[in-house]
């Protein structure tokens, strides 16, 4: 089998290149970063020549995990967050259509498709209702990934991931509570109420499930939910990432403003994902406990 992984330098894509290269499988880069690498393929951003790529190589899937996670910047920025979330998945399945229509398509979405609504698990089911340009981009990706098999036959499919975290993030929520301890550990202020709650996941798990899903999933279309099951308030995640540095002098207060277009909780129900045989291997304090190792070594 082998996997082409769009967006491999990126902190998701470079620990699926790190997992399937240790289950010694072939996998194949692709970044828009300059690097120099027998397994990379550099895209131009001003000119992704997918065809080319498709044209000169077979691959079994492809693992598009390019994109920007970043709501506020779709706010700043929608044009350039329509390029890097929707419009590639339609270049790369229009190149995949034209030369290699038996490759398997994976997209990354993300949950934030599903806008804010209340403290119930999200089932895949349900109607999508974003509240960020971000969340309506995955939306439409997820859309041309459906139009593509529907109409074209490809096998794609998109994975609505939760809150991902673990070694190698430098954005988001935990590498920002970090960030700010070490910028002043007497006056952290964190984002929000602390009553809002994420399910969060780390990156190996997601790696696995990822696998699971390569391996039993019909790639006919639709979209499963990628996270633990388990939501968590994010006053207590701030507790156990800050209990982990075994020091009590991180003073840290929640600023009681919301980020627009952030929902307040994002529960997921991952019984489509259970039903493929998925359990996570780390609950959060051992997740965060390898991510602050990590972060540790690299201060
Ligand atoms: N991190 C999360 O918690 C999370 C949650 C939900 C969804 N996602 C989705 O997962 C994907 C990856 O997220 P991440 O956190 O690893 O982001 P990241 O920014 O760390 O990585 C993205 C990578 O894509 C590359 N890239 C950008 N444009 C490209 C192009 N045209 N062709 C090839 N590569 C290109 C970048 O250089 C970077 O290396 C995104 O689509 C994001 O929306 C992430």
């Amino acid at each position: 089998m082998s996997i082409l992984i769009i967006g491999s330098e990126g902190f998701i894509g470079s620990n699926l290149v790190n997992y399937f290269k240790a289950q010694n499988k072939k996998v194949i880069c692709a970044d828009i970063k300059a690097i120099q690498r027998n397994d990379y393929y550099q895209i131009n951003p001003a000119d992704p020549n997918y065809d080319e790529l498709f044209s000169h190589h077979n691959f079994s899937i492809c693992i598009n995990a390019s994109g920007s996670a970043n709501v506020k910047f779709s706010f700043e920025q929608p044009k350039l967050d329509f390029d890097s979330n929707t419009l590639i998945v339609f270049k790369l399945l229009n190149a995949i259509k034209n030369h290699q229509p038996n490759c398997k398509f994976l997209n990354l979405s993300s949950a934030a498709v599903y806008g804010n609504f209340s403290s119930e698990p999200l089932e895949e089911n349900i109607h999508c209702n974003p509240v960020s340009p971000y969340g309506f981009h995955k939306w439409y990706a997820e859309l041309i990934c459906k139009e593509y098999h529907v109409l074209f036959n490809l096998k794609t499919i998109s994975v609505r991931l939760f809150s991902v975290y673990g070694e190698g993030q430098e954005k988001l929520l935990f590498w920002d509570m970090w960030q700010k301890y070490v910028a002043n550990k007497n006056n952290i202020e964190l984002f929000g109420s602390g009553n809002e709650a994420r399910d969060f996941l780390h990156i190996e798990d997601v790696a696995k499930a990822i696998d699971i899903v390569i391996t039993k999933e019909n790639f006919n279309g639709a979209a499963i939910n990628i996270a633990s099951g388990n939501i968590t308030p994010i006053k207590e995640a701030a507790s156990i990432f800050y209990s982990l540095l075994h020091t009590q002098d991180a003073q840290y207060s929640f600023t009681h403003h919301a980020k627009k277009g952030d929902p307040d909780i994002l529960a997921a129900d991952i019984s489509k994902l259970k039903q493929l045989g998925f359990t996570p291997t780390f609950n959060l304090q051992e997740g965060l406990s390898k991510y602050m190792q990590w972060l540790q070594e690299k201060k």
